[in-house]
């Protein structure tokens, strides 16, 4: 009995394309230098590491909302209530709950772009539309006045998304904009989702939180880039419970609840944070350092740091704008360098790269080195 010729995927899915990073990352070749992962390269803290060795007694469930201790510990990181938190498996697993739970198909969905590819792919999931919206023209900020131009010209937006600083291009965005979008979706009843997953990881300057203008939309985070633990999968939103109760529940039919001993390094993370955030920042500071200089010396770039995460949002020569995705593989297969094409975060991103400098400052000298003769040429 075969039927295989006839199965296929459910129709929600049929919009939904694997993202084009694993065009890019799938096939690397031995020898490449990885500046394309979006994730910390130094080790797991001591105190996470210590935490996921807790002596005895059993490893059970745990609330669908969170171990009560990790709830409290999120909830004073944030200035929140503890009712106001979800635990849930990284900050995709919030994303992915509180999507399922509010946005209806046929809906929109605001999205950055260049933003990070969760965003519209969650919303297609969802059987919705993700409607992009640009960011600054100069340094891929927040910008408040496009947001809102595409917010009044589109119907049945369910949700808008932030992401403060954003991945891929690292810009941040002021507090006055920020406001000016949270009261424009809470006074249309929108849940606004802001993403602050690298808020942590600041140059100077920590951006603003949605939380600082409004208690009436979800911040989302997670343990995975600021405190350096991303295969923990432990996240959070962070918010009005009368947005997260319906998300709790799909979160519980999803996985139950986030892994216990995870949710303990969490705790131990989330209480050393002042430690563990400087330590954190000090690694970014000094590979940041790293990469201006061979900026400086191999390309000719004059750069300064983003507002925050491990990003840097790399100019492309101009002659590789009509094909970037084919100038990254170039670059992967005959540089050994893998970049990001920043067209596979949206339009908007066609005429950069995305260059993590979450790697070693010895690989971040030697892969710029590598890219030298591809700009000069
Ligand atoms: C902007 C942004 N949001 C969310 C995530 C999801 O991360 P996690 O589920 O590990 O918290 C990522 C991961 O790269 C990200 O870059």
């Amino acid at each position: 009995m075969t039927h295989d010729s006839h199965r296929r995927p459910a129709e929600r899915l049929a919009l939904l394309k694997p993202s084009p990073i694993r065009a890019i990352t799938d096939g690397t070749p031995p020898g490449a230098i990885p500046l394309g992962l979006g994730e910390p390269t130094w080790d797991l803290p001591e105190v996470g590491r210590q935490a996921l060795l807790r002596p005895s007694g059993p490893c059970g469930y745990v609330p669908h909302a969170g171990l009560t201790e990790l709830r409290k510990a999120v909830a004073s990181f944030h200035g929140a209530h503890p009712d106001e938190v979800l635990i849930t498996t990284g900050s995709q697993g919030a994303l992915f709950a509180l999507y399922q739970a509010w946005v209806d198909p046929g809906t929109k969905v605001l999205v950055p772009d260049p933003g990070f590819v969760a965003y519209p792919a969650l919303a297609r999931m969802a059987g919705a539309e993700p409607v992009p919206y640009r960011l600054t023209a100069d340094c891929f900020r927040l910008d408040a006045e496009a947001l809102l131009r595409v917010l009044e010209a589109t119907s049945d937006v369910s949700a808008v998304i932030l992401n403060l600083p954003s991945n891929p291009t690292g810009g941040g965005g002021d507090l006055a904009s920020l406001k000016r979008v949270a009261d424009a979706c809470v006074a249309r009843g929108i849940l606004l989702i802001s993403d602050e997953v690298y808020r942590d990881l600041h140059f100077g300057v920590r951006a603003p939180s949605l939380r600082d203008v409004t208690d009436r939309g979800v911040v989302t985070s997670s343990v995975s880039k600021g405190w350096g633990a991303p295969g923990l999968r432990v996240g959070w939103a962070v918010g009005d419970p009368a947005w997260l109760v319906p998300a709790r529940t799909v979160h519980g039919y999803a996985v139950t609840g986030t892994a216990t001993p995870a949710q303990w390094a969490a705790l131990a993370l989330i209480e050393h944070s002042d430690t563990v955030l400087a330590e954190a920042r000090a690694a970014v500071q000094l590979r940041w350092e790293a990469l201006a200089e061979a900026l400086r010396e191999e390309l000719g770039h004059s750069v300064t740091p983003p507002d925050g995460t491990f990003y840097h949002f790399l100019p492309l020569p101009p002659a590789t704008h009509a094909d970037p995705l084919a100038f990254a593989l170039k670059l992967r297969d005959e540089a050994k360098v893998v970049l990001i094409p920043g067209l596979a975060f949206g339009e908007g991103g066609r005429g950069h790269a995305r260059l993590s400098f979450a790697a070693t400052p010895e690989q971040l000298r030697e892969g710029v080195r590598r890219l030298a003769p591809y700009w000069k040429a």
